[in-house]
């Protein structure tokens, strides 16, 4: 009873320094980096869009998806790490409080924007997982990128990090289900298993249709060229 009121009292004087840490300047300052982190990438990928686009006449991305993590989240990642709720915590130790998703129509794509990206001076990767060549146990397949980006103040450049998760439109329909799944609580752990299964099959056929879809599109170009060069 007293350790649980010692508990209670614990997670209240806890809960009290992040509703302060929330609404202080410098959290507040700390978000809009973040935020311009994302503009900054979001950018980046529109400008190699672009150039894309007029030279290969097609668009090799299908859309770009943004999210700066929620105050609750920041704290409840601080909190599962065993950390303390603080600004310095959340610089260093949480890589994906400013989320970008880059959604490609072709495998190909994928590598080409990230190495296109990656190459550019002001970027500093910090960390690279590749789930495309290494999928997940469920099928999960994306790349991500934990990277550094500059962003320039009034008085100051500030490195800032930003998670980027690269994937095809096949890749993107196969998480998004996937995610609703793990998140409704009302599913049966049966049923989960069940669905989980069926999941895993589906990863397999996205793959399998990725790379039909890349190789329709390889021919497609070669034809092309092949036409022009006449
Ligand atoms: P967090 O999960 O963010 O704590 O990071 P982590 O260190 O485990 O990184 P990882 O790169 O494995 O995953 C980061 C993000 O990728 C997640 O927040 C999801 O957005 C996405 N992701 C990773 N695994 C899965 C998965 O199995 N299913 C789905 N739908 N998304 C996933
Ligand atoms: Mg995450």
């Amino acid at each position: 009873m007293e350790s649980s009121n010692r508990q209670n009292t614990k997670k209240t004087s806890i809960e009290q320094s992040e509703i302060i840490l929330e609404s202080s300047l410098e959290f507040l300052s700390l978000m809009t980096y973040y935020r311009a982190a994302i503009r900054e990438v979001e950018t980046k990928f529109q400008i190699l869009a672009d150039e894309s686009t007029l030279l290969n006449d097609r668009n090799p991305i299908n859309d770009i998806q943004t999210r700066l993590k929620s105050p609750k989240s920041i704290f409840d990642k601080l909190e599962s790490k065993e950390l303390e709720v603080s600004i310095e915590n959340i610089e260093q130790e949480i890589f994906d409080v400013a989320g970008i998703r880059i959604v490609c129509p072709f495998i190909d794509d994928i590598d080409r924007l990230a190495n296109a990206f990656l190459e550019q001076d002001d970027i500093v990767l910090i960390k690279k997982k590749d789930y495309i060549r290494n999928p997940k146990r469920n099928g999960y397949r994306s790349l991500h990128l934990i990277v550094e980006v500059p962003i320039f103040l009034m008085h100051e450049k500030k490195m800032m990090k930003v998670e980027v998760q690269l994937r095809t439109i096949a890749m993107e329909f196969w998480a998004s289900l996937e995610h609703q799944m793990r998140y409704k609580k009302a599913l049966s752990k049966e049923l989960v298993d069940a669905l989980s299964l069926q999941l895993l099959q589906c990863a397999q056929i996205s793959d399998a249709l990725d790379n039909q879809m890349q190789n329709i599109r390889n021919t497609i170009d070669r034809e092309t060229k092949k036409e022009v060069s006449k």
